[in-house]
């Protein structure tokens, strides 16, 4: 892993692959969209994207939106326009747009020809810290969430943080629970700089937030970097998300985003943390003041435990009554823990 000042980019190995990450201020789109000579490239936007930052010259393919979407449908069209485009091995995808279009062009880039060059330019803050790096991809099938996929690094990634300043504020909220919670994982000054720079990070202050990227790109690019196919350590950014997902499945994915509930997860885990004596209080208070900070909620009024419980034991990770999930000791200390339901019951609020 290498930072590079001169051109902003950091170079991270996966596996066999090298993936390099550019990010920019104030970077032109459309030049991204273009190959070099003599090779074809393919940019790939959702609905939103495409009227953003599109070039009608360039004809894109636009993807419907939604999780609903992020199916073989997609898939199918993606490569039906690969194929009648003569698209070769060398030939890009491009893929533009938050976590869905990376996920889903990245799934096609790693199965058309039996893959061909990956470039992903992402332009959600979520896609930005997380789901453009690391080469998981994916769509949902029968119900299951990223059911089908493979790994697969985009060779390039592209991070543009001015096509933040259209992205709505549920969006990027969603994007900063992400980057709270890698600042827990692996980033105290993250962590610290989160207390104080609230006002400038909620006004998306293009300096900060060129340094938080950075900074949560080097946590994960570090990790994957030593765990690539998720043997273990890779699970740490999990964090939250049993809980999280729990309450997406229970609320129906209405009036949550996907932030939002690994934000009520986070302060879940540091509570469990806190019943088993394993995880300091003033820490777990510490996390839950920040969460607050931005406003995240961490209670919420009628939620019956119970069902909860039963959403997190449909996950696949279930061993007979206990779960696991992913705990903190303190800030950077994280760890796996397989925990009696009962117990994660009476910390359900
Ligand atoms: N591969 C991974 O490692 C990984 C990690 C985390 C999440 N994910 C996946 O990411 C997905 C969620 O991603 P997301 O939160 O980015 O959602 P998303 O892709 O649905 O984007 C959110 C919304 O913002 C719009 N949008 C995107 N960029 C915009 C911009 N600059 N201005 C205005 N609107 C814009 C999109 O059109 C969409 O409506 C999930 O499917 C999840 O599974 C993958």
């Amino acid at each position: 892993m290498k930072w590079n000042e001169q051109d902003k980019s950091i170079q991270f190995t996966f596996g066999n692959y090298i993936s390099t990450v550019y990010i920019s201020k104030e970077g032109a789109l459309v030049p991204l969209l273009k190959a070099p000579e003599g090779i074809k490239i393919l940019s790939i936007f959702d609905q939103n994207t495409a009227p953003l930052f599109g070039d009608e010259h360039l004809r894109p393919l636009s993807l419907p939106l939604g999780e609903e979407h992020k199916s073989w449908e997609s898939i199918n069209q993606i490569m039906q326009r690969a194929v009648r485009e003569n698209l070769a091995r060398d030939s890009i995808l491009a893929g533009i747009g938050g976590g869905i279009v990376c996920d889903m062009v990245a799934f096609a880039a790693s199965i058309y020809m039996r893959g061909c060059q990956l470039r992903l330019i992402p332009t959600t803050l979520l896609a930005m810290v997380d789901a453009s790096l690391g080469g998981k991809t994916g769509i949902n099938f029968m119900g299951y969430k990223n059911m089908v996929g493979t790994f697969y690094p985009a060779s390039s990634i592209h991070i543009c943080l001015n096509t933040l300043v259209t992205l709505p504020e549920n969006e990027f909220q969603t994007g900063l629970a992400e980057v709270i919670k890698t600042a827990m994982i692996g980033d105290k000054e993250l962590f610290q700089l989160l207390i104080k720079e609230k006002e400038r990070i909620f006004q998306r202050d293009t300096d900060l937030m060129e340094e938080i990227v950075k900074r949560c790109i080097l946590v994960k690019g570090k990790i994957v970097e030593e765990d690539f196919k998720e043997k273990g350590l890779r699970a740490y950014l999990n964090l939250g998300h049993t809980f999280g997902h729990a309450l997406e499945a229970v609320a129906d994915f209405k009036g949550w985003s996907h932030g939002q509930a690994v934000a009520w997860g986070m302060a879940k885990a540091m509570d469990l943390g806190v019943r088993l004596g394993l995880t300091d209080p003033g820490y777990a208070e510490q996390v839950k003041n920040l969460l607050r900070d931005y406003r995240f909620r961490i209670t919420v009024d009628n939620l019956a435990p119970e069902e909860i419980i039963t959403a997190m034991s449909k996950d696949k990770k279930k061993l007979k009554d206990k779960l696991r999930f992913i705990l903190q000791k303190d800030l950077n200390k994280t760890f796996i823990s397989e925990t009696d339901l009962s117990l994660v019951k009476e910390i359900i609020n």
